[in-house]
């Protein structure tokens, strides 16, 4: 991920101490070590004391000493990923600079009837990959994400055909659905790690800023009407947490180079899920 280059990351996240102890192994442990011998003096002076815990914790000296966070497991790391690449005016843990206009605050978005159509026509594409994946599964692991109750294909369906009969023409998948699919559907075949990258943030996305997205796109333009995209039945929070559960699991059989191409990936998933996003203002 070109924007996650070790040292910048070191930078940033020496300048945020108290995001340090989130890290788990893997992918930050592994850049640390390479790092920290260019830069820790330097490192340590501006970290707090919970996070010098954290840098002694990743010298060479004492690689096995556990630190803050790991406990968590592998969905923490990947989420620490995807917070930072948020805008500001996303999420309060963004970093990213607003480049787009999806990436500017919901709240000031101005959206588009047919846009949104068109929005949830390639949100259901992609969704009917991810699930088609996961029932007729290349790789094991794959398995243990059918009917984890997050699946939003269905939700879908009945949306689009409530538009239909309230007149609407529902639009063919158009371009950014149609490149995520087939991008899902070839990763998804040669490289389980960067696949379930995506599986991670499409689901888990969906359930933050997409619920806010949802809310805020109702009230401008579908006069309040809840969508069933933005439905889940049972407790949203207990189903997110067995996927993250799951994930985990899954992620244990890992290595750290397995690990880090995973989290490497998350910077796809927010451009081709962005593109779709940006049909909403389109
Ligand atoms: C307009 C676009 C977006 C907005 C407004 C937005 C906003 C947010 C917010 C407010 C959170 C919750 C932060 C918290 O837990 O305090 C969040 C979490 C998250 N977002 Fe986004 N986001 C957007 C787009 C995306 C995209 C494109 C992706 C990746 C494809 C993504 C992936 C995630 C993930 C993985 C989480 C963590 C969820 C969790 O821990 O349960 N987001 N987002």
């Amino acid at each position: 991920m070109s924007s996650l280059t070790p040292l910048s990351q070191l930078h940033s996240l020496f300048n945020k101490p108290h995001i340090a102890p989130h890290f788990t192994s893997s992918f930050f442990l592994t850049r640390f070590h390479v790092s920290a011998t260019v830069t820790r003096g330097a490192l340590v002076s501006g970290m707090s004391m919970k996070g010098a815990v954290v840098v002694s914790a990743m010298t060479v000296e004492k690689p096995k000493k556990r630190y803050a966070g790991e406990s968590k497991g592998f969905v923490e790391e990947m989420r620490f990923v995807a917070m930072k690449l948020h805008t500001r005016d996303q999420a309060k843990e963004g970093e990213k600079e607003v480049k787009e206009p999806e990436e500017r605050t919901v709240a000031k978005w101005d959206p588009n009837f047919d846009g949104y159509l068109k929005f949830l026509v390639d949100s259901k594409l992609v969704y009917d990959t991810l699930e088609k994946i996961v029932q007729e599964p290349v790789y094991p692991s794959y398995a243990e994400f059918r009917n984890t109750g997050l699946e939003r294909s269905t939700t879908l369906e009945k949306d689009l055909q409530w538009f239909k009969e309230q007149g609407h023409a529902i639009p063919e998948p158009s371009s950014p659905g149609l490149a995520y699919a087939q991008y899902l559907t070839e990763l998804s075949q040669k490289d389980p790690q960067a696949f379930i990258c995506h599986f991670y943030n499409i689901y888990f996305a969906h359930s933050a800023g997409g619920r806010m997205i949802g809310k805020k796109v109702a009230e401008k333009i579908l006069n309040k009407k809840e969508l069933e995209f933005y439905k889940w039945d049972g407790d949203l929070s207990q189903l997110l947490q067995n996927v993250r559960d799951k994930l985990n699991k899954v992620a244990e059989e890992w290595s750290k180079e397995e690990k880090n191409h995973c989290l490497e990936e998350t910077e796809k998933s927010f451009k081709l899920s962005g593109e779709i996003l940006r049909l909403i203002l389109s």
